[in-house]
């Protein structure tokens, strides 16, 4: 489940990894992905996130939100919670069936997925945008426009008539309307006022060098490795001195499970330039005491090679010259 979730964020999310995260406008999102695996088996399959962060998960057999964080409720009720719940759970059957009920009219291919992603976003001082889209095996199909569902420009002649059809739900629309421009925004700021403390938090990184696969003869990957650091926007770079190296070249911050962040910042360089690289961090936690490692203080695999294999080699040599003179 959480790989789907993991797919779809990348597939739906736009520049979810930029480097100004700072700037980024909030976001609140649910995800249905529903499985159509033939006739009679189907499955829906929900969870709601704050930017990156999953705060809510779903039993798609009872329809009972999951909250993940202790302040994952916001300011709302547990009336109000139990009233989602049953407009979800009546909404997520309902998509079910509308599909199943089309898959021959709009050639539909088993075993095929369906995705909605809703939401809101928040920019800072400005109104709240709502919006909500239905991707087909991955590929956008529709969004929905100020109560109506717009077929995407590349969804072809099926995309038509699913969103003549939708269009035709006008009470379900209305309530999708009200749900994504009105109750998201208001749940978005409860929530980030409930989970202030911990969205805010800092936790410092720990760096640390390795060598990585060499690249060719006569040269080294130099890797510097950032983990377990929150916020997630982070500077880390290969320097010599002063100055950035240019072949830097930056990995995709991954995420721990336990909400922080991994980086992984490589210079493919000539052997007998590796000396004098340091490897620079740069993050909020730090209080502008950037972390700053030296390649030379870490030549430990050759080190170790020496030490340890060598002794080893010798001693098997000297064993088996025993062993032959006995
Ligand atoms: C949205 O719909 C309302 C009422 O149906 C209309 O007054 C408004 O102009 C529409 N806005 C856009 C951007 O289409
Ligand atoms: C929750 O907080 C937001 C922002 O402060 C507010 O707009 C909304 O009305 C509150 N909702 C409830 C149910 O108290």
């Amino acid at each position: 489940m959480l790989l789907l979730q993991l797919v779809l964020l990348t597939v739906l999310v736009p520049g979810g990894d930029s480097d100004d995260d700072f700037q980024e406008p909030i976001t609140f999102r649910i995800i249905l992905t529903s499985s159509f695996y033939n006739r009679a088996r189907t499955q829906n399959q929900g969870s709601a996130w704050l930017g990156q962060l999953q705060t809510h998960g779903w039993d798609s057999k009872t329809g009972a939100f999951i909250f993940l964080r202790p302040w994952s409720r916001g300011n709302f009720s547990n009336e109000k919670f139990m009233e989602l719940e049953k407009l979800f759970y009546s909404y997520s059957i309902r998509f079910l069936q509308v599909f199943q009920d089309h898959v021959s009219q709009w050639q539909l291919e088993y075993p095929f997925q369906v995705q909605l992603e809703g939401g809101c976003e928040l920019h800072l001082g400005e109104a709240s945008v709502g919006f909500v889209e239905i991707a087909y095996q991955g590929s956008d199909l529709m969004s929905f426009q100020n109560t109506s569902w717009w077929p995407s420009p590349k969804g072809g002649r099926r995309t038509e008539e699913v969103c003549t059809l939708f269009n035709r739900f006008y009470v379900i629309n209305e309530i999708i309307h009200t749900l994504f421009s009105d109750t998201c925004p208001q749940f978005l700021l409860g929530l980030l006022d409930a989970g202030k403390a911990y969205l805010k938090r800092q936790v410092r990184p720990e760096a640390w060098l390795s060598s990585g696969s060499s690249p060719g003869p006569g040269r080294l990957l130099l890797v510097c490795h950032v983990s377990g650091f929150y916020p997630k926007p982070v500077w880390v770079t290969w320097m010599r001195g002063e100055q950035e190296h240019q072949g830097t070249r930056r990995g995709e911050v991954l995420p721990h499970a336990d909400g922080t962040w991994y980086l992984q910042t490589s210079l493919d360089v000539e052997a007998r330039e590796a000396a004098g690289l340091s490897c620079r961090v740069r993050h909020s936690s730090l209080e502008g005491q950037d972390i700053v490692l030296y390649w030379e203080q870490h030549r430990p695999v050759g080190l170790v090679f020496l030490a340890v294999i060598v002794p080893l080699v010798l001693l098997a040599g000297l064993a088996f010259w025993l062993w032959k003179r006995w």
